[in-house]
Formats: structure tokens, sequence, C-alpha cells
């Protein structure tokens, strides 16, 4: 069984829809801790009803971002995990621990990367005149949303759209592709070939 572990900064939705699918379709796979860094994160309390640990590693509570990542990845080391889900987490990591956890941490961020990584992608794909966007599951390196791509999805950008209508188009389509995503890495399907992911059995990795 691997072991997944998912952090969280808000409500958790894309949380919700791995740990659902990881009970339904039965991975090789428990999702054993649910990691939050502010108390009020909303998915904290599926998470505590389904019976999964969860912790919170409170970012104000440190003095520097060096002494958080350390609580963050003492807290993420108690739980043994195999797999690292960012899901919605909202603190930047320092290179030393996006090194630790290399090749084993994945994000999901609500643009077609490598355009508009940071904040307010949706604003800024409307700004643009973007006729789509989408989002994109990787494997997380030093530098901030970039690194080996596992699957994409990509939605219409529709007349009218503002960054509310986008947002819940986009995230109708996070809720496929990360628990996709997650399922192959439990599941030992994904290579990682230099900045390239493969998915072995060469399944899509496009949702459309
Ligand atoms: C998602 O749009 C995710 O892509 C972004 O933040 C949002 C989190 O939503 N990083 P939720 O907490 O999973 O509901």
């Amino acid at each position: 069984m691997k072991r997944i572990v998912i952090l969280i900064s808000g409500r958790g939705s894309n949380m919700q829809a791995i740990v659902r699918r990881c009970a339904q379709d039965a991975w090789p796979a428990q999702v054993v801790a649910v990691i939050a860094n502010r108390h009020d994160a909303a998915g904290l309390a599926f998470a505590r009803d389904r019976g999964i640990a969860t912790a919170v590693v409170d970012h104000r509570a440190h003095a520097s971002r060096e002494a958080f990542d350390d609580a963050l990845g003492a807290a993420i080391d108690a739980q043994r995990p195999d797999l690292i889900v960012l899901a919605g987490f909202m603190r930047i990591l320092g290179a030393a621990f996006v090194r630790r956890f290399d090749g084993r941490m994945l994000n999901i961020h609500p643009s077609l990367l490598p355009a508009f990584p940071g904040l307010h992608t949706h604003r800024r794909a409307l700004a643009a005149g973007c006729k789509v966007s989408g989002a994109t599951v990787h494997f997380v390196t030093a530098d901030l949303d970039h690194g080996p791509i596992v699957m994409q999805s990509v939605v219409p950008v529709l007349p009218g759209d503002d960054e509310d209508t986008l947002a819940e188009r986009v995230l109708a389509t996070e809720h496929r592709i990360y628990p996709q995503a997650v399922e192959w890495f439990v599941r030992g399907l994904l290579r990682i070939e230099g900045s390239i992911v493969r998915q072995t059995e060469g399944a899509p990795q496009l949702l459309r």
C-alpha cells in the first residue's frame, strides 16, 4: 500500500476528490494524513469525518520560512509517505524542502503551465484574451509552478466568462485529472524522463 499525504490550505475539494477515488477504485494506496497550514482550512473537517489523521502546521507560528519548512517536513516524515500531494496548498516551499521529496511530490495548478504560474491565473488568462484554459498536474521542483507535467486538462474560455465561471469550469476538470495522476503514481505507471513524464501504458495525459 502506498501512503499518501495531502497538503491543503482551504476548502480541499481536490483532496476530497482524491480520497473518494482512492476508496471507490480500490487503489493500492491510502490517504494517511491531511496536513494544513491553517487551523480554519475547511477541508480538515472532511478528512476527520473520514477517519483520516489531520495535522496543522501553522506558518504564522514559525519565525522563518526554513523553520516552517522544517516543522512541515517533520509532520510529513512522521507519516512515512510514498507520495505528497499539494492540493490548494498556498505556501511556497523552499528548495531544500522540495529536494527532499524530489520525484514524489505532485501539485495542481489552475492554468495551462507554463502559462500563468503564481496567483490570479483565471484573471490573467481572461486579461490575455486566451481562448482556452485548463489545469496542470506536475511534479514539484524548486521552481514555483514548474516541473515535469503529468497531465493537463483544457477547457474553452467562453464569451461572458468572469474569474468565477472560468474557475468553476477548470475546477471540474481538476477533480478528474488530479485523482487520475495520483492513481497513475501509486500504480507505478509514471516515468520521469528529464522534463517529460510518460504514462507507461500510453494512456492520454490530456483531458479535453
Ligand atoms: C484549485 O483551483 C487548485 O488548482 C489551486 O487552488 C485551488 C484549490 O481548490 N491550486 P481546493 O482547495 O482543492 O478546493
